[in-house]
Parts: structure tokens; sequence; C-alpha cells
């Protein structure tokens, strides 16, 4: 998983780095320039010799045409900074009539993800995971539902905060399939770090076959023990807080859980996803993410099983 803001991805990310070669090399060499220049008027400083009225004339001449040049030539690079840096601007400010369109809402301390769509039935929600397909625009909606959030994943394009009461866009349009990372990047309390967004670039026909296995309900549970923990989940405390597609467990205060077993990470980013990690996260969510507004759910071993059992047939 890439996140270098250095090894663009998308063309928004591009065209950011654009801006960066073309200012920091020239900067360099600027910054070296006037070294060795102080460093030679320095030197000569030593030397001055003959008459001095006729050295003072000679080197006030001088003077006024080197200044003079470097005035110019700082006028003239800055100028063309500032003119590079707003042709790439509108490039992060362009937008596409055939974008998908992604609404993302920031929360302590997770990502809610859905993908809009004129018919609602084809929307899909989920969490702590992005899949675009490359090639395409997507137009990513931002808002927050607590605190200010900052959606950042560096190979596809800069920071966008998501502000309470405040809409906010970012466009990514990426061109290289890959695995990326995003990041919150505005300190948003206790597990601020914790709150990662693996970002998947994959072909449009890879891409149209995971929105589809998204769009459908939760598989129907394969064992017993996979049965018990979805009537577990469904009747204890697990469904006042999380919806699992398909099943009467509807509330949307924590991550939609119908594809669970499908994401990366458990914690938006605080554990690998796996049955094992998913068993001592359900024993206690506060050792592993501590501050995380999961409570501990005080399951007894057994129950946990099953749980583990249902939710890892989420796919
Ligand atoms: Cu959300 Cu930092």
């Amino acid at each position: 998983m890439t996140s270098h803001a250095l090894a663009p991805a998308a063309d928004q990310a591009q065209a950011i780095a654009r801006v960066w070669d073309a200012m920091f090399w020239p900067s360099v060499v600027i910054y070296f320039a006037v070294l060795i220049a102080l460093g030679w008027a320095l030197w000569r400083r030593r030397d001055v010799s003959g008459d001095a009225a006729d050295v003072q004339t000679r080197q006030v001449r001088r003077w006024t045409i080197a200044l003079t040049g470097w005035t110019v030539l700082i006028a003239l690079i800055l100028t063309a900074y500032t003119a590079l840096s707003f042709v790439q601007d509108r490039k992060l400010l362009a937008r596409e009539s055939n974008s998908l369109r992604v609404h993302i809402t920031g929360k302590q301390w997770w990502w809610q993800v859905e993908y809009l769509d004129s018919d609602p039935s084809r929307q899909v929600t989920t969490a702590n995971e992005l899949h675009l397909p490359a090639g395409r625009m997507a137009r990513i909606q931002l808002d927050s539902d607590d605190v200010i959030h900052s959606l950042w994943i560096p190979a596809l394009n800069g920071k966008q905060d998501l502000i309470p009461g405040r809409h906010t866009e970012l466009a990514l349009t990426p061109r290289i399939v890959g695995r990326y990372r995003g990041e919150c990047a505005e300190f948003c309390g206790l597990q601020h770090a914790h709150m990662v967004i693996p970002v998947t670039v994959e072909s449009p026909a890879q891409f149209a076959a995971w929105y589809g296995a998204q769009q459908a309900t939760a598989a129907a549970p394969a064992s017993a023990a996979a049965a018990r923990g979805k009537q577990d989940f469904e009747s204890g405390s697990c469904a006042m807080c999380h919806a699992i597609a398909g099943t009467s467990a509807g509330s949307h205060v924590g991550p939609d859980l119908t594809h669970l077993a499908s994401r990366p990470t458990l914690g938006a980013g605080a554990l690998p996803n796996d049955a094992r990690n998913l068993d001592a996260w359900l024993a206690d969510p506060q050792a592993h993410k501590p501050g995380t507004n999961m409570p501990n759910p005080q399951l007894p071993a057994n129950v946990r099983a099953d749980l583990v059992a249902y939710l890892e047939g989420l796919r």
C-alpha cells in the first residue's frame, strides 16, 4: 500500500506533484547560487586595491547592474510560479459530468462511505474503505458528524477538511490500479491516528464486481454457530448501533457491517481483519482502540465465537 504524494496515481495528485517539481528544483539551484554569491562577495571584500574613489564608482555600477538583474529574475520566477500554481489549481477544481458520486462522513473515529445513485436501490453503504474505478472521476462529498476531520490520500489528491455543518468536496481521478493509504489529517481526538481509509483503485470491471457484491444484502448464516450469532446480533446490543442489510439490525450509529468480512481492517485501521482479531475486538474494544465509542459488550466467550462465525461470513 503506497501513500506517497510524489508518486502520484491520480490526475489531481499529478497536478500537485508538478507544482512541487517546478518549485523545488529551481529553488535548490537559487539557494546554492545565493550561497556561492555570498561566499564570493566575502572573499572579494578582502582584496580591494587601487584608487578608493575609482573602485567605489566601479562597484556601484556593478552592484546596480547585478541587483537589477537579480530582481528582474526573481520577479520572472515568482510570476511563473504563480501562473503554474493557478493553472494546476484549476485541475483540482475541474469536475466531470459522469462522475462517480460518493459521500464520505467523518466520525470519531471512522469513515462512513456511501456510494450515491439516482436510484436509491443501487446505493451502497460501507465503512473505512474506498473502492474506485481507474480512469473515472469520483466526486467525493465530505461532511462531518462531530469535529473537524481531514481526508488525505496522498497518492491521489491533497487534503480536504470535513467540517461539521458545512459541505466540502474532493475530486479524485485515479489512473493507476493499486492500493493506496488514506488517513485523517486533522487532529480529531484520542484515536485520530486510527482513522485510516485504505483505497483500492481497480479496473472498471473489477469495480463493477465489487459494487455488485456490496449491493447484495448480507449472506445468510452458513453454520449453526453463525445462525446463533445472527440471532445474538439482532437481539443483543450490537443492533443498537450497527446495521446489517437484510436483517432487523438497522442502526447507523456505528459502521454498517453488511460486508464486514470483505474489509481489510477492524476499527478503521486498529487491527487487521481476521477471526482472531475480531474475537479480541469484541472481547474488549477499548484495549485495541482506547476511547472508541464502542463500549465493551461484555459477551461470554461462546457468544463471541458465534458472533465471529456469523460476521466472518459477511463477505
Ligand atoms: Cu479524524 Cu483525525
